[in-house]
């Protein structure tokens, strides 16, 4: 008996997403994305109003406002795969601006456990991105969305850093650390060698949106806190880390949405930065 659903477009019975178990417009276009789906709720306190949407295996939702502004949040799981199900099927129900909000282990001495990191590019390890485009096209985050982090950082008086980053499809071996056993894996000198290029950070997923993002002509953006500071061999995780992101999280939404009401009144394409001083004449 046919089910009447195309399986090269799974849905639900009910004709939501798949996976993510979203109809179209269920979310707000800015959405948040943790890792975890423990995160989510606690990103959805720093806003003025919330409330559950979906939650079905590693990814849940929510919507809400902040500063009248709508804005989303749904865990991405960890690593590539469950990060490239997620973007497709938020991307499918109209979200169009991504920001990732994590934590990272920093890999240069000038980094402290507790310094956001904004990724300006992604190393392309995480492996999923290598079904959507050649090894030489690169996972850049959207400079609107670099600048909307940084405002929102300044704004919160954090310290940041920007840079690009590295996602691996592994968190122990891919990351220079010792697997099962004391097993070293095939990259034990990979650590090492992306200090001495000036990377900033490992996490497993900015990649994954960068590259499917830019392929998709949507916006994406990374914010990731540290929690492991490789240079010095320290690992300090913690809920403080949760409300960090929360408050670079709601305030991002709040600065991206002013920068493109700016951009809406100026009638222009891209934001920059006289649009906000008002020193350019748009007429
Ligand atoms: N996330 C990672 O992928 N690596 C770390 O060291 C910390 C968080």
């Amino acid at each position: 008996m046919s089910s009447g659903i195309e399986a090269a477009r799974p849905a639900t019975e009910g004709g939501q997403q798949y996976h993510l178990h979203l109809s179209q417009g269920d979310l707000p276009p800015t959405v948040l994305l943790p890792g975890d789906p423990g995160r989510v709720p606690t990103l959805a306190r720093a806003w003025d109003r919330a409330e559950d949407v979906a939650y079905h295996r590693e990814y849940r939702s929510m919507r809400g406002s902040y500063h009248d502004v709508p804005v989303s949040a749904c865990s991405t799981g960890i690593g590539g795969p469950s990060t490239e199900i997620a973007l497709n099927e938020l991307a499918e129900v109209g979200c169009r601006n991504f920001i990732r909000l994590g934590t990272t282990g920093g890999l240069q001495e000038w980094m402290r456990a507790g310094d956001i990191v904004i990724s300006t590019a992604a190393i392309r390890w995480e492996g999923a991105s290598a079904s959507y485009a050649p090894d030489v096209y690169p996972a850049c985050a959207s400079y609107e969305l670099v600048l909307a982090l940084i405002e929102a950082c300044e704004r919160l008086k954090l310290t940041y850093h920007l840079g690009v980053s590295a996602s691996t499809a592994s968190f122990y071996a891919g990351q220079s650390r010792p697997a099962f056993g004391g097993y070293r894996g095939i990259e034990p000198k990979r650590m090492e060698q992306l200090t001495a290029m000036g990377v900033t950070s490992f996490e497993m997923e900015a990649a994954t949106i960068f590259t499917l993002c830019s392929l998709f002509g949507l916006r994406a953006g990374a914010a990731c806190v540290v929690i492991a500071d490789r240079f010095r061999n320290e690992f300090k995780p913690g809920p403080w880390a949760d409300d960090v992101l929360a408050r670079v999280g709601a305030e991002t939404a709040v600065v991206l949405a002013g920068q493109d009401e700016q951009k809406r009144r100026a009638g222009k394409e891209y934001f920059f930065p006289s649009l906000q001083s008002g020193a350019v004449d748009c007429g």
